[in-house]
């Protein structure tokens, strides 16, 4: 799949290269492409570094979301109308001191997180994933063929649920369906199964499966 990465962090980066090694076509992008060329490196230049919309530009299969909560109003206003019926994974956390006031509106709300990204783009088939795991698990603990980290993901669509899960089996996790993204509350910031890194047995426990 071709796979344009719209934040190229912690979870962005990682995930990309993890792609990348899997087979995808990956699209790294932030605000300064010029500083992703180490990672473009990293996957022995099969991955390209470009500008935010270069990767709306691009036609890709699957978009994932990787920035802070905060840049969801502003990405959203630019680019929500070029999606098409493509799948958007959000990977993005809202947390009202880094994110400020719309960080805690949402989360004042009764929205889920997930939510609120699908509404701002609501072109997109919009899933979530990847937000629950720490950056670190996300870098050492793919590719395993044994002892596997779980991710949980929840989709709005049929096709986003297929996209993530493919997406997070291809690169060594148990992909874990939660439900469609109004389930999606135990996933967010301080709820059940945030940060809890566990294998698809103790998750299924936690989620009452
Ligand atoms: N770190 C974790 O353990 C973890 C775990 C799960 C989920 N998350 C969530 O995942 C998201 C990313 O976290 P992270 O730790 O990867 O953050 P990070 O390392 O700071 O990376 C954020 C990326 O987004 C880019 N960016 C920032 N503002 C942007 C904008 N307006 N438009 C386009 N790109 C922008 C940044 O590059 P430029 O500044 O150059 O644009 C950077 O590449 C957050 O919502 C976070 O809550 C984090």
């Amino acid at each position: 799949m071709k796979i344009a990465i719209i934040g190229s962090g912690n979870i962005g980066g990682n995930l990309g290269l993890h792609w990348a090694q899997a087979g995808h076509e990956v699209l790294f992008s932030s605000r300064h492409p010029e500083q992703l060329q180490d990672l473009v490196r990293q996957t022995d230049d099969k991955a390209k570094a470009v500008s935010v919309a270069e990767a709306f530009e691009a036609n890709a299969d699957v978009y994932l979301l990787a920035t802070p909560f905060w840049a969801i109003d502003e990405l959203a206003e630019v680019y929500a109308g070029e999606f098409g019926g493509k799948v958007l994974i959000d990977a993005t956390n809202p947390y009202p001191e880094r994110d400020g006031k719309m960080a805690q509106e949402v989360k004042d709300s009764n929205r889920n997180a997930s939510e609120y990204t699908a509404l701002k783009f609501s072109t997109a088939l919009t899933a979530k994933a990847f937000n629950t795991i720490y950056a670190d698990h996300l870098k050492e603990r793919a590719f395993r063929d044994s002892d596997k980290l779980a991710i949980p993901f929840a989709a709005q669509s049929t096709k986003a649920q297929e996209v993530a899960r493919q997406l997070i089996e291809d690169i060594g996790f148990d992909a874990i369906f939660i439900g469609d993204l109004s389930k999606t509350h135990i996933m967010d910031p301080d709820q059940k199964i945030y940060g809890k890194s566990t294998n698809a047995a103790g998750l299924r426990k936690m989620i009452g499966r």
